[in-house]
């Protein structure tokens, strides 16, 4: 985790006046309450409130066990942007998420002045400078929280509440015409947008992403909501966005009625976090304060990677390398699945196939080529009497519990125990077996797999915990929850059991191999982890998982990787060319396509498939030429992103209505994607087509491949495009600045290559975007201590010509000044037709290079495109750039 980003708004203070006072009763729709709660009395100060609840219903669902008799409730305004409004037993500690594990203790410095009352029918808490407003209702018991501005209501729970020990429930409406809902994972879902009558299993399995609709590798009880309009009216308010978190690792169902949600959990509290917006990007800067902002990526995890399941030894790694060099395509990081390791055992090396002496060979040609090489690693340590790992974490007595035992499960290696990374010692034992194995082999990253626990064993006897009262619809069946993991009756550190820390494995893990990379390498760490959890993002990047080579596979990865940008995880793919199942030529080739903008992008497969390299087809290599090369002349963009990711918690691929909420058109677009504010990808989707029908939000669109102006209207419009067999359509909007560079083989290559300018301007003649530059590797990502640079362009365009001005925010990494801008391209100028003349000026003075002709002018449509060339202009020294047209 890095220090406070100076860019973000962190913690913002918040001076308020809490106002708590009558409100008339709005009564739930529908009467009769079953189950429920009343208010007993409630008690306001310190920018919070609290009441206390007592049951009211009589016994129902008396089948999940008894009710807990009283409840107690907080609600505070944590900052002017965040609720949080808890519920749990008044009179017993219950199971929550860890502070240790998701800190998140209230800023302190609220200033609030309270009143408080006897037992009124309900409750207010607001404050002046908060746009959200919680009301408490008494007799039957409800909450609502709503947005001051607008008056719209964002949750408004239905008296029907149940607190058992093992079965929280509770209902929100949802205005169903006007809610559009996202998150909610992880799964496989064929839209991005929530669909309605769908139900949400959050139980962390290893269930392949291949299946649509059935809970997978991690949790996420987090949903945005975009609503179309406001109450008052059609269009007015349209594109407010907030966020909800329910903070609780426990199993649950989320059913989406359309008109409700329905939480179902199975332990824990009623631990609920709204976050304001209104903008989309507000919405995850909000959460990520809370969560933990995204870790930073090294500069070289942007490179393209290459994986299998199913290399056969050095020689195979050695010629893969080859064929990509030989091809001329992109290759950034070779990988290697648990093929690598003797029989399976974590931290060995397979002395017959991966012998340490020619691997390690193979590792230090790769760096020596400014390439980098990650492995794979399980949880489970093979029990074996001769195996160092495991005698050692036998020593330090690290291993998960059960019925007074280490648990012994059965994965890849045979029989395994499993670190519990609730234990600190586990951590330590962990961090000392990756450095002792980085002395063999220095390997610059790592993949944590099977981490949810995936376990091979048939589930002993369902005991109590294994089989709560009621089951969540896991892997679409109500399994039992025990199912192909370990028993939810298995023991951590302190008593913990699983069946309430089971979620939190794979972020436990991640934290662990994040500290233990960065302790030894001194560097940035890149973790790749399967399992996730609310938090996840600090420390590890994410993939798919085990998708299928289908071309609805293709389109649904869009759905996942927009889904992790929200949940706080900007660092996503999806396997390239599909894991499992034959691949074809053609599918492979439309999915490089799409997966070179993949913020992680990795083409991985199955053991026992068709080889997908993709140097292996030609219509793929051209496919992967062309992609890649936008890709990597987009580094620059890309890390900047990253940044803005880190500091911000703005994903790096967003659905297109987080650049623009008012347009409802966007709210189902799931088959097109940004890359920042303004990058559109509009990839084919289907097989054989050779157009696409893509959707473009008002304003203009300049294609990144030949600058040709391709859309520029009003109001946003359908248009087909052609999309030959080697084409992606990706286009820039007007307004935005992109850095680039030259394209590459490796990204330290592509890192040396002079910077380029895209202009790109609006219908108003405006334009801008930042460039964030660091060594790419150091552990912090703008931290204050650190080298790192940020520059600001902005542009102001007019009949004449354009300025184009840098601002320079920050200038502590050296070789900004040594690092330069060569060429400007201003795309969309407005003119009637060629100038005569093109006159060029830097900071005042007019260039040599200032003829039409040197500089190069060209018309595309009624809008011109000037290229400014011969420049060099260091990126770290403020500038202006203007262009005069005559
Ligand atoms: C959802 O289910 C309800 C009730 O079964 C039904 O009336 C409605 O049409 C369904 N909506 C969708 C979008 O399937
Ligand atoms: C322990 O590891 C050694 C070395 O890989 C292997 O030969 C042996 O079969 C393993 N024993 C067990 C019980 O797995
Ligand atoms: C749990 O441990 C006890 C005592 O060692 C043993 O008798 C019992 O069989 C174990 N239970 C299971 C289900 O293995
Ligand atoms: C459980 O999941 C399956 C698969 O998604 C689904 O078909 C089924 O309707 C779900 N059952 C319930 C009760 O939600
Ligand atoms: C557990 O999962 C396996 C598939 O992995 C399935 O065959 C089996 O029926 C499941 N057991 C139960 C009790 O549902
Ligand atoms: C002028 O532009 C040309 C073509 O881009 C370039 O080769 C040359 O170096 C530039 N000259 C100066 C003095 O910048």
């Amino acid at each position: 985790m890095g220090s406070t980003p100076p860019l973000s708004t962190a913690h913002t203070r918040v001076a308020v006046l809490l106002l708590l006072f009558l409100l008339a009763v709005v009564p739930w729709p529908g009467a009769a309450a079953q189950g429920g709660y009343r208010v007993m009395s409630v008690a306001g100060g310190g920018g919070q409130l609290s009441a206390r609840l007592e049951l009211a219903g009589d016994g129902e669902k008396a089948e999940l066990g008894p009710d807990v008799q009283r409840l107690s409730l907080t609600a505070s305004l944590e900052t002017d942007s965040r609720l949080h409004v808890r519920i749990t037993d008044a009179e017993h500690p219950r199971w929550e998420v860890p502070q240790d594990i998701i800190p998140r203790k209230a800023p302190r410095d609220i200033v609030l002045d309270a009143s408080t009352g006897a037992s009124p029918r309900s409750r207010v808490l607001s404050a002046a400078t908060s746009d959200l407003t919680f009301t408490l209702h008494a007799s039957p018991f409800r909450f609502t929280v709503s947005r001051r501005s607008t008056g719209d209501v964002l949750f408004d729970t239905s008296p029907s509440v149940f607190f058992k020990d093992r079965y929280l429930e509770l209902t929100t409406a949802l205005p169903a015409a006007r809610a559009s809902l996202y998150g909610l994972g992880e799964h496989t879902k064929r839209t991005f947008r929530l669909q309605r009558n769908d139900t949400f299993t959050l139980w962390n399995a290893d269930i392949a992403a291949g299946n649509v609709d059935l809970n997978l590798y991690g949790s996420h009880p987090f949903y945005l909501d975009v609503r179309s309009a406001s109450p008052a009216g059609a269009g007015n308010g349209a594109g407010a966005a907030h966020g909800v978190l329910l903070l609780n690792s426990n199993g649950m169902d989320i059913e989406y009625g359309g008109s409700y949600l329905t939480y179902r959990v199975i332990g824990g509290v009623l631990d609920f976090y709204f976050f304001a917006g209104p903008a989309p990007l507000n919405v995850v800067d909000q959460y990520t304060q809370l969560i933990g902002r995204p870790a930073p990526m090294p500069y070289w995890s942007f490179g393209f990677h290459q994986c299998r399941y199913g290399y056969k030894n050095v020689a195979d790694l050695e010629g893969v390398v080859a064929g990509y060099a030989k091809a001329r395509i992109p290759l950034e990081v070779m990988w290697t699945d648990i093929d690598y390791m003797d029989a399976f055992k974590d931290f060995t090396l397979d002395p017959l196939n991966f012998p340490a002496g020619p691997m390690r060979q193979f590792v230090d040609r790769l760096h020596r080529n400014g390439q980098k090489y990650v492995v794979i690693l399980d949880p489970g340590i093979n029990v074996n009497e001769t195996y160092g790992t495991f005698i050692r974490g036998m020593q330090q007595d690290v291993f998960l519990k059960w019925n007074g035992t280490n648990y012994l499960g059965k994965v890849w290696p045979g029989n395994v125990y499993f670190p519990d990374f609730l234990n600190p010692r586990a951590a330590a034992f962990w961090a000392r077996e990756i450095s002792l194995f980085r002395r063999t082999l220095p390997v610059d990253g790592l993949w944590i797999d099977m981490n949810e626990i995936s376990n091979f064993v048939d589930p002993p006897p369902l005991d109590a915990l294994d089989d709560p009262p009621y089951r969540i619809n896991n892997s679409g069946v109500r399994r039992p929850i025990n199912n192909k993991t370990v028993p939810a009756s298995a023991v951590h550190f302190g008593g913990v059991r699983e069946y309430d820390a089971h979620n939190l494995y794979g972020l436990l893990e991640a934290r662990a191999t994040n500290a233990a990379l960065r302790a030894d390498t001194g560097r940035r760490p890149f973790v790749l982890s399967r399992s996730t959890f609310v938090g996840s993002g600090r420390y590890t990047a994410h993939w798919t998982g085990d998708n299928a080579a289908t071309w609805d596979d293709l389109h649904y990865s869009i759905n996942t990787m927009l889904s992790f940008g929200l949940f706080g995880i900007p660092m996503v793919g999806a396997d390239i060319c599909g894991f499992s199942g034959d691949t074809t030529e053609e599918l492979c080739s439309r999915w490089i396509q799409l997966g070179a903008f993949y913020p992680f992008a990795r083409d991985h497969s199955a053991i026992g498939t068709v080889r997908r390299e993709l140097y292996l087809w030609e219509t793929v290599a051209r496919s992967a030429r062309k992609a890649l090369g936008l890709r990597y002349r987009l580094l620059p963009y890309l890390y900047t992103l990253m940044h803005e990711a880190h500091a911000t918690g703005a994903p790096i691929a967003r659905p297109l209505f987080f650049s623009y909420p008012k347009d409802v058109q966007t709210y189902g677009v799931d088959r097109q994607f940004l890359l920042g504010r303004g990058v559109l990808v509009s990839p084919v989707l289907e097989p054989g087509a050779t157009a696409v029908d893509a959707y473009f939000p008002a304003g203009r669109w300049f294609s990144l491949f030949d600058y040709s102006l391709a859309v520029a209207s009003a109001t946003g419009k359908r248009v087909t495009l052609p999309a030959p067999a080697d084409t992606v359509n990706v286009h820039v909007a007007g307004g935005n600045i992109l850095p680039l560079q030259m394209p590459a083989l490796t990204t330290s290559r592509a890192r040396q290559t002079v910077f380029h300018l895209l202009v790109a301007l609006a219908e108003d003649g405006s334009a801008d975007g930042e460039l964030f530059l660091d060594d790419g590797e150091s552990p912090e990502m703008a931290g204050p201590r650190g080298q790192w640079s940020l520059v600001r362009f902005t542009c102001k365009a007019g009949r004449g010509g354009a300025t184009v001005r840098s601002h320079v925010l920050h200038d502590s990494y050296g070789p900004s000044r040594k690092l330069v801008i060569g060429k400007v391209v201003f795309l969309g100028l407005r003119s009637p037709a060629p100038p005569r003349e093109l006159a060029v000026y830097v900071n005042g003075v007019r260039t040599a290079n200032s003829t039409g002709r040197a500089q190069g002018y060209r018309m595309s449509g009624a809008l011109g495109a000037a290229h400014v060339a011969g420049l060099s202009l260091p990126v770290g020294k403020e500038f202006e750039l203007k262009v005069v047209m005559s």
